[in-house]
């Protein structure tokens, strides 16, 4: 049984027009997968912590050894981590705010990259520990930047998630969405039947 992890990141939750496309892709999914199995996180309804100093220390220190701040904040990293690692699919909703990723994602990813635990140094460099995943990103931008300078997000994404070992990452744009009805429309259309290929080649 496949297992997917839907990551949202929309301020507006599951309203956000990143999390409609990710909630498409997941249905479209489900629908190729009924069997599968679905796990579902809201950043916007549930934060995680930023990673602070207490959170830090206590992913350097020896679990035997961490005090009890300590042990909880690593308990939520461990949590995050777990949900990850069961995760054969992993689904992020991405709007653009600010000209970068949503904080609570950040938040997120600071979470996840633990040395040790999902990457490890070797004499060759960083090598990923959470191997044998695919990842699907959906991206919701007011303006147009995707292959300019402009976009702070696509390689920023797609380094991090292959510095943890999830080097097959597709990325679906919709761009363009506050630049009036027509373009928003014809934006979210290309999106939609993109996620359509997708999941037809998930299954393939
Ligand atoms: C706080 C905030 C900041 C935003 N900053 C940008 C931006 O820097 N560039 C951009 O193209 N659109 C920006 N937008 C527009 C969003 O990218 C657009 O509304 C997109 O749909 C957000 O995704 P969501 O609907 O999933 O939340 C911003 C929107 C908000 C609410």
């Amino acid at each position: 049984m496949s297992t997917l992890l839907r990551i949202d990141s929309s301020l507006f939750s599951a309203n956000g027009q990143s999390s409609r496309l990710a909630s498409d892709f997941v249905a479209a999914w489900q629908q190729r997968f009924p069997d599968g199995r679905v796990l579902h996180r809201d950043l916007a309804a549930e934060p995680v912590p930023h990673l602070g100093a207490v959170q830090f220390q206590a992913f350097i220190t020896p679990p035997e050894q961490r005090d009890a701040a300590q042990r909880e904040a690593a308990a939520v990293s461990d949590a995050l981590i777990d949900e990850l690692r069961t995760a054969d699919v992993l689904v992020i909703g991405l709007p653009m705010y600010n000209f970068g990723v949503p904080s609570t994602l950040k938040a997120w990813f600071d979470h996840i990259a633990r040395a040790g635990v999902t990457f490890k140094y070797t004499e060759k460099g960083a090598v990923g520990l959470l191997t044998g995943k695919k990842a699907y990103v959906f991206a919701a931008r007011g303006g147009l930047y995707a292959g300019t300078p402009a976009d702070t997000q696509t390689a920023y994404v797609r380094d991090f998630l292959r510095f943890l070992g999830i080097a097959d990452v597709e990325f679906v744009f919709a761009e363009g969405l506050a630049m009036g009805e027509s373009p928003r429309d014809t934006a979210l259309a290309g999106a939609r039947e993109r996620i359509g290929e997708l999941a037809d080649e998930a299954v393939a």
